[in-house]
């Protein structure tokens, strides 16, 4: 059954909690926490325990991709997020920060010719790093841009040699209750799944990012590893990757699950599709708080529009 008052994060912008008070919380939040004995909280450098990353080998930026805005900030880009596993509000950095990240192994399986484990830092060091500055834009109505390091996505299917007949693939993200206190909120579909084509990964902005600012991901943005679909509203791009399986079925995903008629699968962005209950014709730029017009797939139509002819019947926006 839905529990429709409990979803948070399908709010339009006018009410989405104001980020002063959102600030605010936080800094009471920070108050409390000097009691206890945990992880030092520095936005931007969120300090972690031995599980921590090591530092990522150096990448040079790809000069394809180019966001036309300002680089949102660290501190902004690292501490207002979603990431329903820690909760519903935006600021869920701190409890991020003790997710254990190594060991941590991502199983590659399914319909493949060879599947494989890998031991993250060994799909790190297998992969070609390079830096992308994305535009990201979140279904609510604010977007952000940021330096990502990472790898096509592309690189990684070629490894594993999907059999001719998978057509999707769909990402399971990590479930930890020891410190996910979100997993209590029983009336989600954990553990959180995403799904894309196997067309649409092997299209090179099809981006598997394992840090951002030039550092590991922290653990707000989805460390050690998470997906980016940046022509996609956010929600498509899964955190903290787990499995990653091929399949010839349309997997079911975390919000198309929770509420068919407001998230598709497809979810490409659109403004001149309104969400059922707000506009996307614009949207709240991070950090500024200014409001430009949203544009189709996020501006990168030349890289993938073409992925969606002889499309028409399907429902391609979110
Ligand atoms: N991945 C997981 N595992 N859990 C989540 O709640 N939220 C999604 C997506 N990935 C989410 C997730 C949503 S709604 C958005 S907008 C983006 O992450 C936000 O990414 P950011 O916090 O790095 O900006």
């Amino acid at each position: 059954m839905l529990i429709r008052s409990r979803r948070g994060f399908e709010i339009p912008e006018s009410q989405v909690t104001p980020e002063a008070l959102v600030l605010n919380r936080r800094a009471l939040v920070g108050a409390g926490a000097a009691l206890l004995p945990s992880v030092a909280f520095a936005p931007g450098a969120l300090a972690q325990s031995a599980t921590a990353s090591p530092p990522l080998p150096a990448a040079q930026r790809n000069p394809r991709y180019v966001a036309g805005r300002d680089i949102t900030s660290e501190r902004e880009a690292t501490t207002y997020n979603n990431f329903y596993e820690f909760g519903s509000s935006k600021g869920i950095a701190r409890d991020a920060a003790r997710m254990p990240l190594r060991p941590w192994t991502i199983k590659v399986e399914g319909m493949v010719g060879k599947p494989r484990e890998f031991a993250i830092d060994e799909l790190i060091g297998l992969m070609p790093l390079e830096e992308r500055v994305l535009r990201l834009r979140c279904v609510e109505g604010w977007s952000m841009v940021v330096p990502w390091t990472g790898f096509p996505l592309a690189e990684l299917v070629k490894l594993v040699e999907p059999a001719s007949s998978a057509r999707f693939i769909a990402f399971q993200t990590a479930a930890i209750p020891s410190v996910m206190p979100g997993l209590r909120q029983t009336w989600y579909p954990w553990p959180h799944t995403e799904g894309c084509t196997v067309a649409e990964a092997m299209n090179d902005m099809s981006f598997l990012a394992v840090g951002n600012y030039g550092k590991p991901l922290q653990g707000s943005n989805g460390a050690p590893i998470r997906v980016l679909f940046p022509w996609k509203y956010g929600f498509k791009s899964g955190k903290s990757i787990v499995r990653i399986t091929f399949t010839d079925r349309q997997p079911a995903t975390y919000w198309n699950t929770i509420q068919p008629s407001e998230y598709g699968f497809w979810a490409n962005v659109n403004p001149q599709v309104a969400h059922p209950r707000w506009s996307q014709a614009t949207e709240r730029v991070l950090g500024t708080g200014e409001r430009v017009p949203t544009q189709l797939f996020n501006g990168y139509g030349e890289f993938v529009a073409d992925l969606y002819t002889n499309m028409q019947r399907e429902r391609l926006w979110a």
